[in-house]
């Protein structure tokens, strides 16, 4: 079943560098829409999630642009990339000297997309698919949650996961560009970049992407 969804995702894209973040190479597409109508064709799932994994989401790259500057908020440390899609904030955190990363994501496509895109960067993820959003915080130093406020719901359990992993002493950086469940009341901006993202379902092509850390209590 992996082998089969690693094909699937070696059929459906190609391997290019990421805006504003070149020194990392992705397994991207073009359009979402077409795509995932494979994915639904392929899983025989009309519910089938969007490929997230096939694109390189504004929050991300945010997070990207800030441990490219930031290496130190990484460097020799643990980390776990939350929402991982294809791996990219994981495969930053390793460029910018991490001792570890893990990407955690529910969809079996990403897992596919993040092993490979670790492999066309010469690095390994080690990748977690289950929800891990009702367990205890991971024992790592740093959590990276890119794009991920874009859903009530998920955005409703990640917050509080969020906060308890930051009251154990993990740092928590968020990058988002202004989605609509982003909980800004309790975020400290740390940085702003313009972005170029690689979906074709924003409605702007260049977007402002910031990072934050969730403020302490
Ligand atoms: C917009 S994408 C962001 C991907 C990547 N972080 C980036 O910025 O390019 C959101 C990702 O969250 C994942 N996701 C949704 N619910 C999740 C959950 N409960 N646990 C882990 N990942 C989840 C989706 O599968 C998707 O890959």
């Amino acid at each position: 079943m992996a082998a089969s969804r690693r094909a699937f995702v070696l059929r459906n894209t190609v391997v290019r560098p990421v805006p504003g973040l070149e020194e990392i190479r992705l397994h991207l597409a073009d359009e979402v829409l077409p795509l995932w109508h494979a994915v639904q064709v392929e899983t025989d799932d009309p519910d089938a999630d969007l490929p997230y994994w096939a694109f390189a989401w504004a929050g991300g790259l945010a997070l990207g642009r800030y441990l490219r500057e930031h290496a130190e908020a990484v460097a020799g440390r643990r980390v776990l990339d939350f929402a991982s899609g294809s791996g990219m904030c994981a495969i930053a955190a390793l460029c910018a000297g991490a001792a570890e990363a893990t990407g955690v994501d529910i969809d079996p496509f990403a897992a596919a997309s993040i092993e490979l895109n670790a492999r066309a960067n010469g690095c390994r993820v080690a990748v977690v698919r289950r929800d891990v959003l009702d367990e205890a915080p991971p024992d790592v130093d740093v959590i990276l949650a890119g794009d991920c406020w874009y859903d009530a719901r998920l955005a409703g359990r990640v917050l509080p996961w969020l906060r308890r992993a930051r009251d154990r002493g993990v740092d928590v950086l968020v990058g988002d560009p202004g989605r609509r469940y982003l909980p800004a009341d309790e975020l400290v901006e740390l940085a702003a970049y313009e972005v170029r993202t690689t979906t074709d379902l924003e409605d702007l092509a260049l977007r402002q992407g910031r990072v934050f850390t969730l403020a302490p209590v």
